[in-house]
């Protein structure tokens, strides 16, 4: 496809993933000629092409520009509304592929400046704007081991081991321990001896169990709790509570 006077690069409806269990020799196209074109930008743009996109809808289209530049845009055609209402997904997708150019790009030393959305966006969803100009420097850029992988990626859908998780393996849940040292540190201090937000006190293990269901909701569940974070709770913290509270919130140690 070709835009005004540029070349694209990106190809059409190419197979984006390797499966397990044999993709096509057609599919396999890509991933044998890439990096096998005599303009670095084009070498680069070969493996960003691999990139994992939603629905493998590739809605990449690129603009050479000069010696030293491109423009990506996202061919609307291929949008998905109904799925996608709001375009995040290809969104996403078109930053999956500059992650891979910038990847493929420092392989051969060039940096890249990437400018997103260089021309406005308008925040609802993608248009006939450019997503990101991108600007390549050679300048002694440090290779990305993941580089190697672009080539290795695959998706399993191969049938799964018709075996349990073997118990050691499977999440132990978080201790009564644990959890009191959550809630001592991060909710006595509107919760406490001192001051009871809403009337919950949360400082003896019989007002844990008492609150517990209600602890779990607004912890691990909502989120609401602490009030805006002011206490700093870790996403762990906040999976500790609900591991306890889903194996029967036992308060004894
Ligand atoms: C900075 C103060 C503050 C901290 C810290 C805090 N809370 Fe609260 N909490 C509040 C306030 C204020 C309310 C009342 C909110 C409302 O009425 O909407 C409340 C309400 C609650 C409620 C009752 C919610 C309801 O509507 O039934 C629970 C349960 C609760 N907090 C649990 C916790 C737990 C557990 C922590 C610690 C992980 C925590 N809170 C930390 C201020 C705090």
């Amino acid at each position: 496809m070709l835009i005004g006077g540029g070349v694209v690069v990106a190809a059409g409806s190419v197979g984006g993933f390797i499966a397990l269990n044999g993709p096509s020799e057609a599919a396999r196209e890509p991933w044998k000629k890439a990096g096998q074109y005599a303009d670095f930008r084009r070498r680069a743009l070969s493996y960003a092409l691999l990139a994992p996109n939603p629905h493998n809808r590739q809605p990449w289209l690129v603009r050479l520009e000069g010696e030293d530049a491109l423009t990506l845009y996202c061919d609307l055609a291929r949008r998905l509304p109904a799925t996608d209402p709001f375009d995040r997904q290809i969104t996403i997708g078109c930053g999956a592929f500059l992650e891979l150019l910038a990847k493929a790009a420092a392989q051969e030393g060039y940096q890249t400046t990437i400018s997103p959305f260089p021309e406005g966006e308008d925040m609802q969803s993608l248009d006939q704007r450019p997503v990101a100009h991108v600007l390549f420097t050679k300048a002694g850029s440090t290779p990305d081991p993941l580089f190697a992988h672009i080539l290795a990626r695959r998706s399993n859908k191969e049938v799964y081991e018709p075996k349990d998780v073997a118990p050691k393996v499977q999440a132990t849940p978080a201790t009564f321990a644990q959890v009191k040292s959550v809630i001592d540190q991060r909710c006595l201090s509107c919760h406490g001896e001192q001051v009871q937000m809403k009337n919950v006190r949360l400082d003896t293990p019989e007002s844990i169990k008492l609150h517990a269901q209600n602890v779990y909701q607004q912890v691990s569940v909502t989120q609401q709790m602490p009030m805006n974070n002011v206490t700093g709770i870790t996403p762990e913290e906040r999976q500790w509570v609900a591991s306890w509270y889903l194996a029967g919130a036992k308060v004894e140690p």
